[in-house]
């Protein structure tokens, strides 16, 4: 079973500590969702998993391998996808052409080879696997806009399926749907669904309560840096500490 796990994890900056001993695990096959109000720490763990930061102590583990040390691109061909809070799409480059990036993200030297204008045997496997994401994330009436023209919800669906070229078997995601409409939303949950079910690992990050309630197996809530609680979505939404720091304040 492919799972990525924070154990005691820690990281400060300077006298704060962002994340403080924090334990998560994200099993195959299931959505985990991880809520907490701003400045909880979440986006900061989330890197800590990713390898966008260093830890100042812990381990993160994938399939019970240590990949602590490990840089964000090494995690990445292991499997850990990832998607980014702040948009980053290619915006001039058209939807098709920005998921073919991810698809040759896939293989160390196909961007050499890409620029010396060498053929490769996989290309045409990108290209198979280019043309299955837009299937899954319906992305054929824009498959050649450029991805800068889409709306918000657009260019998200153009971000996650860039991760998804790269075949990841856990999936990160800080915050996906944010700047979407309740539509685009409902979409992206079916979507979500649909991949673990196919045995992905997927972690939200998420501040859509609703969202998490709807789509996640198995939640966990930080805030201010410490996991106050996990489990179900109805465990976790009916923890008197969760509550009290975190939902009790989100509008009804
Ligand atoms: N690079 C950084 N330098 C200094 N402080 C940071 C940095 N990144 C995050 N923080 C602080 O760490 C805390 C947790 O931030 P963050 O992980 O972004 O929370 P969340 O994603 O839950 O809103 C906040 O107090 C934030 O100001
Ligand atoms: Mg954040």
């Amino acid at each position: 079973m492919t799972a990525l796990q924070a154990r005691d994890v820690v990281r400060r900056f300077g006298g704060l500590t962002a994340v403080d001993e924090v334990d998560l695990t994200a099993e195959a096959g299931q959505i985990t969702a991880l809520i907490g109000p701003n400045g909880a720490g979440k986006s900061t763990l989330f890197a800590c998993l990713a390898g966008t930061e260093t830890v100042d102590a812990g381990r993160v583990l994938l399939d019970g391998d240590d990949v602590t040390r490990l840089s964000p691109e090494a995690r990445a061909q292991r499997g850990i996808g990832r998607t980014f809070q702040r948009l980053a799409v290619f915006a001039t480059l058209t939807v098709a052409d920005n998921l073919l990036v991810g698809a040759e993200s896939r293989r160390t030297g196909s961007l050499a080879r890409g620029l010396l204008g060498l053929p490769s045997a996989s290309a045409r496997h990108d290209r198979d696997r280019v043309e299955e994401v837009i299937a899954l994330l319906d992305l054929e009436g824009v498959r050649d806009q450029s991805a800068g023209t889409l709306s918000t919800g657009g260019q998200r669906m153009v971000e996650l399926g860039r991760a998804l070229c790269r075949d990841p078997r856990v999936l990160l995601l800080d915050e996906p749907a944010s700047g979407l409409d309740t539509e685009e939303t409902d979409r992206l949950q079916v979507v979500l669904r649909g991949l673990a079910a196919d045995g992905m690992a997927v972690l939200l990050v998420e501040h859509d309560i609703s969202l998490v309630l709807g789509a996640a197996d198995v939640v966990y809530a930080m805030a201010a840096g410490r996991m106050l609680a996990h489990g179900t979505p109805e465990q976790v939404r009916s923890d008197p500490t969760v509550r009290s720091a975190y939902l009790d304040r989100e509008p009804a």
